[in-house]
């Protein structure tokens, strides 16, 4: 019981803070029913950026950005042009179903080119590109890479 109550307290200080606002220079949208920031960062064109927490050692509320439905995909890709997004295979063997999301999200949405994901080796990034299709790629093809933020809603029962 104790042991529980300490779990979920040290669990929600670690991945249960609230962000209501973007930082300066994020970008806002909703999409997918929730509001998130967005921000593109450039990759050091070395293996595993994905990996090597690129984001999250940036802003440590950030994460790859996960894409979750094709308003996401079109906003993102229209906005911000060819990146690597959160979504990666890492040290597990190859399968169409073995990507991840970096957020920890579950993958409910894709986009994949024709004849996508095909690469078959097992460290791979998500290049989305501007016109929003995926590409399972090699990590050093990620020059750049978009963060994001999930913002929570911030309610105020007094108020309309
Ligand atoms: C979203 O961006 C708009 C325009 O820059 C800004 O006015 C608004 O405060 C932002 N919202 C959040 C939640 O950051
Ligand atoms: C995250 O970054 C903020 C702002 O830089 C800092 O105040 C905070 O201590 C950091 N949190 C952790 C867990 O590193
Ligand atoms: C991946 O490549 C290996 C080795 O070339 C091959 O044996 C395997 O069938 C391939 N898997 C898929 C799903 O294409």
């Amino acid at each position: 019981m104790l042991l529980q109550l300490l779990v979920s307290f040290l669990t929600s200080f670690v991945f249960g803070a609230k962000v209501y606002n973007c930082p300066d220079g994020w970008t806002n949208n909703t999409n997918c029913g929730y509001t998130a920031c967005y921000y593109l960062i450039e990759a050091d064109g070395t293996m595993n950026t994905i990996i090597n927490d690129l984001c999250p050692k940036m802003n440590n509320l950030s994460y790859g950005a996960s894409i979750h439905c094709a308003d996401e995909k079109a906003f993102t890709s229209s906005t911000f042009g060819k990146a690597c997004t959160g979504m990666y295979l890492y040290g597990v063997t190859w399968s169409p179903t073995a990507f991840v999301n970096q957020d920890g999200t579950p993958i409910d949405y894709t986009n994949w080119a024709a004849s996508e994901p095909n690469d078959n080796t097992s460290n791979l990034a998500v290049l989305q590109t501007a016109g929003g299709s995926w590409y399972d790629v090699g990590g050093t093809t990620c020059t750049h890479i978009l963060c994001k933020i999930k913002l929570n809603t911030k309610t105020c029962k007094n108020k309309a």
